[in-house]
């Protein structure tokens, strides 16, 4: 087998907040990844670093008193030592506001407009006259233009799901300085991925690139027809001005994915690799960049296309991974289920029980991984304690004590040496298609198999009696061979737990290739216990710790009581026919994050409703309960189908969704007024 060169990306966590635990799905993989392929001894350089510009972060530098590069260097420390203590091993962790991404950012640029890649059009937007700044669409809120719900972004609807122009608010307001905008007009300077649907079409078919669920979507958007791209933004904005347009920024999406080329030019210049090698064009190196599902269309259209036209080679494949939920739903700051990478490990909780728990959870498509927090607890103490640990607790002691801590010259006959060595070459093919859940399944059946062995020969009983020290020394040699194959194994998922197996036993750091040999005659370490159980209260105060963090940052956000609204006559409110609507069924609906479809009853017909409520209710929870509907709104066509009017709910700044529900007697079909 001849060493491949693969440089392998994670995507670069914006700077503007701390990193919690669905971050860390992609970060963990990825790792994961990067560990086997190192254990099996190819060249892998693994980078990430701090997305550092745009406007949420200058903004809130702003609010918080600091300087944007002041802000960033804080969440910098914070990011890397959120980072560590998972054990996700970076080679390079570098940032987005750096002297070589300025230049690289600047270069590609100059090379795009050498090819005719970019164009200068005039758009109009929305401006905060006070805050003297253009206006991205999610600082701009209103009512949404569909349903006239109260304080929705400038881009889509929380209440309806409907998606606008900023410009299609109703009252809009700058989320900045509460000003009302103005449209202005500026120059912007366009990226024309119009003009690259053919490389974009070719290259998205060759084999390997992108996962199928990913290839369907690029469908989607070639079929919808690919837009040039809007890559500069007005001052102030905190980012790199464009060379030869003072005043012009560019878009944090433009030098963002540059920041990869950075990171690695910050690392090779260090270790004294030639960078060419891996990102120009013809480079015989493989390049994988490890995303989250929101930043496809950012890394499968825009990014090969800036690589190509740019002179650059482009890349091997994109990994993508599905988002996190937590107990089944989205992370939720009210629940406590929105938690934060410190806080995990602030309360105690080991990062190797999540790092296992992801990748028995993770396998090689995009779907959404859910972690359910008591599977979590009785996963990890029953795999890993009460199977993986066992092995080696059972044995080590009688090594220790009756055989000096040597283990035997040679093992009894057993099938499971066999067994197990001959398993490398399958777990190896799971980690490289990245079928995490396969292999630990697999993993986990092996160790069921030495378990079975264990309570076969019984050690402990081997012990007791007398004359029987080869057989006990032979088994408990065994088990620890057997230990030590299944470590290698894991080990990409739990490098600390395998750097102290490795240290017990006495070894060099274990490579895949390993699994050949076998330790016989070989002086072992005193063991001492590799690790202990979850308890379930860790969870519980986990969970109690992102609740409490909450309340300071929702009272920082200042008093959001709503004005009552404009008065309005009896015949205004007569215009609006509320009616008891009995909810006879609901449904998730798929591929929207927040709507559930409702069918109710309203005496003599029944209406279809689709209502944005999914983060405060089970489906199930629903059906059987009386609401309150409006009757006569306009039916409207979404994505998913019609919806036949609005259910009501309250809610205020804090989160939170609450259904209304008449009092008991109230038959469906009853008027309110
Ligand atoms: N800054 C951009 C990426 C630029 S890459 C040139 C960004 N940052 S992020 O902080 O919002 O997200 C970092 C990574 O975490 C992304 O891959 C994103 O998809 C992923 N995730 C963010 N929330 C997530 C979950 N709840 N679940 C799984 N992954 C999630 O995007
Ligand atoms: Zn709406």
């Amino acid at each position: 087998m001849s060493a491949r060169k693969i440089l392998v990306t994670n995507a670069l966590p914006y700077a503007n907040g701390a990193i919690h635990l669905g971050h860390l799905v992609g970060y963990i993989q990825a790792d994961i990844w990067v560990r086997f392929q190192k254990m099996r001894g190819h060249t892998v350089h693994y980078v990430c670093g701090d997305d550092t510009h745009g406007t949420p972060i200058m903004i809130n530098a702003e609010k918080q008193g600091m300087t944007p590069e002041a802000f960033i260097a804080k969440m910098y420390d914070e990011h890397v030592a959120d980072f560590a203590g998972f054990h996700i091993g970076f080679d390079e962790f570098y940032t987005t506001n750096s002297p070589e991404n300025k230049e690289l950012a600047s270069s590609i640029y100059r090379r795009l407009k050498a090819d005719g890649k970019i164009a200068v059009k005039t758009i109009s937007q929305l401006y905060d006259p006070q805050k003297q700044m253009f206006l991205p669409d999610r600082f701009v809120k209103g009512e949404c233009p569909k349903c006239a719900a109260k304080d929705q972004y400038g881009d889509n609807c929380e209440v309806c799901g409907a998606t606008y122009a900023p410009t299609e608010l109703k009252n809009p307001f700058s989320a900045v300085s509460g000003a009302t905008p103005e449209l202005r007009q500026s120059e912007h300077y366009f990226f024309k991925l119009s003009e690259c649907g053919d490389f974009l079409a070719d290259w998205t078919r060759q084999p390997g690139r992108l996962q199928k669920e990913a290839a369907n979507k690029m469908g989607e958007w070639f079929e919808a027809g690919l837009q040039d791209w809007d890559i500069s933004r007005d001052a102030p904005y905190f980012g790199f001005e464009i060379p030869d347009a003072p005043g012009k920024y560019f878009y944090v999406w433009l030098d963002a994915p540059i920041g990869y080329i950075a990171a690695t030019k910050h690392l090779f210049d260090r270790i004294g690799e030639d960078l060419e090698a891996y990102w120009a064009e013809g480079s015989d190196a493989e390049l994988y960049h490890f995303i989250g599902k929101d930043i496809l269309y950012f890394h499968a259209l825009f990014w090969p296309a800036v690589l190509k036209y740019s002179g650059h080679r482009t890349p091997t494949a994109i990994n993508v991974n599905g988002f996190l939920t937590v107990n089944g739903e989205k992370m939720s700051k009210s629940r406590g289920t929105f938690i934060t990478a410190k806080s995990y490990l602030d309360v105690g909780l080991n990062p190797e029980w999540l790092r296992y728990y992801y990748a028995a959870k993770l396998g090689s498509g995009i779907e959404d991984a859910d972690l359910s927090l008591g599977d979590f607890v009785a996963r990890v103490n029953s795999d890993l304690v009460g199977k993986y640990i066992n092995i080696a607790s059972r044995a080590a002691g009688f090594i220790q004590k009756r055989f000096d801590g040597k283990l035997a010259a040679t093992l009894p006959d057993s099938p499971l040496v066999a067994k197990l060595q001959a398993a490398a070459t399958d777990l190896a093919a799971g980690f490289e298609g990245r079928e995490f859940s396969r292999v630990l399944r697999e993993v986990m059946a092996l160790t069921d198999e030495v378990n079975q062995y264990v309570d076969q020969v019984k050690p402990w009983e081997l012990a007791k009696q007398e004359g029987r020290d080869a057989e006990l020394h032979g088994a408990c040699s065994l088990l620890i061979n057997l230990f030590r194959l299944l470590t290698i194994y894991i080990k990409p998922v739990l490098p600390k737990l395998a750097a102290d197996v490795e240290t017990f036993l006495n070894v060099a750091p274990l490579q895949w290739a390993d699994a050949g040999t076998l330790l016989l005659g070989h002086a072992i370490k005193p063991y001492s216990h590799l690790m202990t159980r979850i308890d379930p209260k860790q969870v519980d105060a986990l969970v109690e710790a992102n609740k409490q963090s909450l309340a300071p940052a929702a009272a920082a956000a200042g008093p959001q009581i709503e004005a009552i609204a404009p008065t309005i006559n009896i015949d205004d409110f007569g215009k609006i026919d509320l009616r008891v609507a009995k909810i006879i069924d609901c449904k998730h609906v798929e591929g929207a994050e927040k709507l559930l479809q409702l069918t109710l009853d309203l005496g003599d017909h029944t209406r279809n409703v689709f209502s944005g409520i999914k983060s405060a209710y089970k489906p199930e929870d629903l059906v059987g309960r009386l609401t309150v509907m409006v009757a006569n709104l306009a039916p409207r066509k979404m994505k998913f189908g019609l919806s036949e009017g609005m259910v009501l709910a309250a809610s205020g700044s804090e989160p939170g969704l609450y259904l209304l529900s008449p009092d008991s007697g109230a038959q469906p079909g009853m008027r309110i007024s």
